[in-house]
């Protein structure tokens, strides 16, 4: 297999996924579940720069949700409203607020994989079923991860259509004259949150279901703070294209961000979801310019000797992350720009993060540190601490 520019955005490996006992092409699109999924794509249109691409609500007959699907370069987002205060998205919207509800991945044979992952204990949610339209027919089929979140398998290797069956095609939702042509070019992780002494049945459940390996592995002092502490493993896919960090909280003298989470979140989630760009300074100046909060960064994390000693040399001056906030970490394969948003909802739950590769295949753990400060300051103002 040829790397493509997205492969390499994102730290993939060769690899044949046909030895896999559970092949995974790479994502299909994140479904999020918000209070108001009008006014969630104008918001990921003017401040994440995506493009909508195609809709269905009343107007197709689907009478459940209002849904629109966002994209940019390969990544796709769907942010479905209920229209009811029975629909679906209604009912999670009131007990978890905004939130990712399902995390799709595009196999190639959605019966073989839904067969091995239920022969190894998965739980499944939808039985793999077609879906067909004027432009053709997926199969698409569920099963069910932490919390309430969902893996949705799809093949759409015989679809032509916008999104899903159903889905109609429909224009911009904004007209961006400015700023780069994109934000982001792919997903690169999906991190989720799982309750306290859960994280290793949840890492043993995508090795045993999804055939996942272990990528690396960050506990105890790696990542605690004088307060709070959490402790995270990496499961990913064959080729590392699907990457998915697991937190748990750990035991400290106050609440920690995971705690916080799952308390707002009202059950375990998606805590964060890291968009590969390949230009974060021009990335985060025009969202920035566009109204979306980052997270604070002392500047002391920029004047630490030992700091400028460990990342190196970087393609931009140092000058330049500090006046964006941007992180930096090295390891022994390359190194990474990295900044993470504040909550981009009312409760302090879901928020997103920035990544830019060079070569690193890590997820910025000489960060964290840097970062859980960062993260307490927010909750102490929250009161939350
Ligand atoms: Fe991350």
């Amino acid at each position: 297999m040829t790397q493509t520019l997205d492969d390499q955005l994102v730290g993939a490996v060769e690899h044949d996924i046909s030895t896999d006992q559970f092949p995974i092409k790479g994502w299909d699109h994140v479904r999020f579940y918000v209070g108001n999924a009008k006014q969630a794509a104008h918001y990921y249109s003017t401040a994440f720069g995506m493009t909508c691409v195609a809709y269905r609500g009343p107007e197709q007959g689907f009478r459940e949700h209002a849904e629109y699907v966002l994209t940019s370069g390969g990544a796709t987002f769907v942010f479905a409203g209920g229209v009811r205060a029975d629909s679906a998205a209604t009912q999670h919207y009131a007990k978890h607020g905004d939130g990712v509800i399902e995390v799709a991945l595009e196999v190639p044979d959605v019966d073989a994989n839904y067969k091995f992952a239920i022969a190894n204990g998965a739980v499944g949610v939808e039985e793999p079923h077609d879906l067909t339209d004027e432009h053709g027919t997926v199969r698409i089929a569920a099963i069910r991860t932490y919390g309430e979140t969902r893996h949705v398998l799809i093949d759409r290797s015989k679809y032509s259509g916008p999104h899903l069956p159903g889905f109609a095609a429909r224009g911009p939702i904004v007209e961006r004259t400015t700023g780069p042509k994109r934000y982001f070019q792919a997903v690169d992780h999906v991190v989720g949150n799982v309750e306290l002494g859960k994280m290793d049945e949840w890492v043993q459940y995508y090795e045993k279901v999804m055939g996942f390996t272990k990528m690396a592995e960050f506990v105890g002092d790696d990542i605690a703070t004088e307060y709070s502490a959490l402790m995270s493993k990496v499961v990913a896919s064959g080729t590392r294209k699907v990457k998915f960090p697991l937190n748990e909280p750990a035991i400290s003298k106050k609440k920690s961000q995971i705690d916080e989470y799952l308390e707002f979140y009202e059950s375990p989630g998606v805590q964060h979801i890291a968009l590969a760009t390949n230009d974060i300074l021009a990335s985060v100046d025009a969202m920035r310019a566009n109204g979306v909060e980052f997270l604070d960064v002392p500047d002391s994390y920029y004047e630490d000797p030992e700091l400028r000693a460990r990342i190196g040399h970087v393609r931009c001056e140092v000058e330049e992350l500090k006046k964006r906030k941007i992180l930096v970490d090295r390891d022994e394969d390359g190194y990474l720009l990295q900044i993470f948003t504040k909550p981009v909802q009312d409760r302090p739950t879901v928020f997103f993060e920035m990544i830019e590769r060079h070569g690193s295949l890590g997820f910025g753990k000489g960060n964290f540190k840097a970062l859980f400060e960062a993260i307490e300051r927010e909750q102490e103002q929250r009161g939350n601490l």
